[in-house]
């Protein structure tokens, strides 16, 4: 039986804050977050957003009523929750009015939490096929102002539905794992934004991914050239290039097959939103999906992911024949286009002055995705359905 992503649906905040505009700001050449970096745009939520409100909505196109009711698990993967006990999940289960009989739960390990969240579901599915598990990866990735890291900031969330027979990828069995214990990057419980050893994660990133390879291989997964198309964690899109070749030079006969064009669409994306951690590798299958010309079916992608701290693993999956008519680009690239550019002093208000940290705070209407958070009351967070409408004569006023 074949198991894996049966639908998969993108958000990203409306704003954006251009890499171009923060170089000036930081006195460089834009060329270094450009090309050096790899990244074009940084995606910046309001502050009536958040992990829930882009979680949920990168969810609802895909909750359809049929679906709704086979849903037995939603796993909301993050590194950026809103609270120390609650799971994110459960906010995002109220707002999609998913049925009781359902569990919710959300994964953390930095930035592979929807990596291990996919690979249970695929478990979970071959032992129940009639079920449906949802997952969604959310994340703000913030580092400190004028941090060498501040240029790989984003946010964003990614959801897929995982099913038997499904209708855009099938996963193989083959997994390699690479765990061990690193302090590349991480983010004390008092902290709004990650510390980071930035040359060393590069390092462990790469040396995760040359381990998780060599235990995939060792797993019955396929050789390298076997693998036309690849997508890695891109934190920068810069990183996803140096993986690539990595990845090449360490199977030189093989590797020399492959040119830059394996994994060069799945960047499009991530270079005009950001690092949106969990979300990563997966906007990046998405935009490999939904921007390379070829017709992929029954064509293997292989996939490496990392979580910093560390884990990483390299899998694999193929492509369903139809697989275009389930996707939804026009929708994603629309989004990603009718975006908003922000000042500086707009997008430092906005991405470092978190205003529900107060106790009891009412939420100004900004954003006009289909969910905001509403208020903060007593600490406690109130979501709500958004009427873009009001918005929109908020701002014609
Ligand atoms: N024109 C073109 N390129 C230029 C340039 C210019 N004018 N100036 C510099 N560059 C190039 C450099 O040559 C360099 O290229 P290579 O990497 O190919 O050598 C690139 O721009 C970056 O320059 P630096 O190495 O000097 O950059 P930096 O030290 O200021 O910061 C960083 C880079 C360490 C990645 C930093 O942005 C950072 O800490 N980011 C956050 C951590 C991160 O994303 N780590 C990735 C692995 S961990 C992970 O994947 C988990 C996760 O999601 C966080």
């Amino acid at each position: 039986m074949n198991v894996g992503i049966d639908s998969i649906s993108l958000c990203v905040p409306e704003s954006y804050y251009s890499l171009a505009d923060l170089a000036e700001k930081h006195g460089i050449d834009p060329n270094k977050y450009l090309y050096g970096i790899g990244q074009e745009k940084m995606a910046v939520p309001s502050p009536d957003e958040d992990i829930v409100t882009l979680a949920a909505g990168a969810a609802k196109p895909i909750v359809t009523d049929e679906v709704r009711d086979s849903i037995s698990t939603v796993i909301l993967a993050t590194e950026s929750g809103v609270d120390q006990s609650k799971s994110a999940g459960l906010f995002v289960h109220g707002l999609l009015g998913l049925k009781p009989n359902c569990r919710v739960v959300e994964f953390k390990q930095a930035c592979y939490g929807a990596t291990a969240a996919l690979q249970m579901a695929t478990d979970m599915v071959r032992q129940r096929p009639e079920q449906k598990i949802l997952i969604i990866a959310s994340d703000i990735a913030r580092y400190e102002q004028d941090s060498q890291g501040e240029c790989t900031q984003g946010a964003g969330a990614l959801a897929m539905v995982v099913s038997a027979n499904p209708r855009i990828l099938n996963l193989h069995r083959a997994r390699g794992m690479h765990s061990f214990d690193v302090m590349d990057f991480w983010r004390p419980n008092n902290h709004k934004a990650a510390q980071v050893d930035g040359q060393l994660s590069i390092e462990v990133y790469l040396e995760s991914m040359r381990q998780a390879w060599n235990e995939y291989k060792a797993d019955g997964g396929h050789e390298l050239a076997e693998l036309p198309w690849l997508c890695f964690h891109q934190p920068f899109t810069k990183m996803a290039k140096k993986a690539f070749t990595a990845l090449t030079e360490s199977e030189p006969e093989q590797g020399q097959a492959l040119t830059g064009e394996s994994y060069e669409h799945s960047l499009l994306y991530g270079r005009q939103i950001g690092n949106t951690y969990t979300a990563s590798l997966y906007i990046g299958l998405l935009s490999l999906l939904e921007n390379n010309p070829q017709d992929l079916t029954d064509q293997n992608i292989g996939l490496f992911s990392y979580g910093s701290g560390s884990v990483g693993e390299f899998f694999s999956a193929s492509v369903v024949p139809g697989y275009r008519e389930h996707l939804r680009t026009e929708e994603h690239q629309q989004m990603l286009a009718d975006r908003q550019a922000l000042s500086h002093e707009k997008y430092s208000a906005w991405f470092y002055q978190s205003l529900a940290d107060h106790k009891n705070q009412v939420m100004p209407k900004l954003s006009n995705r289909p969910y905001r958070l509403e208020k903060v009351e007593e600490f406690r967070r109130v979501y709500g359905v958004n009427d873009a409408r009001a918005n929109e004569i908020k701002q014609a006023s």
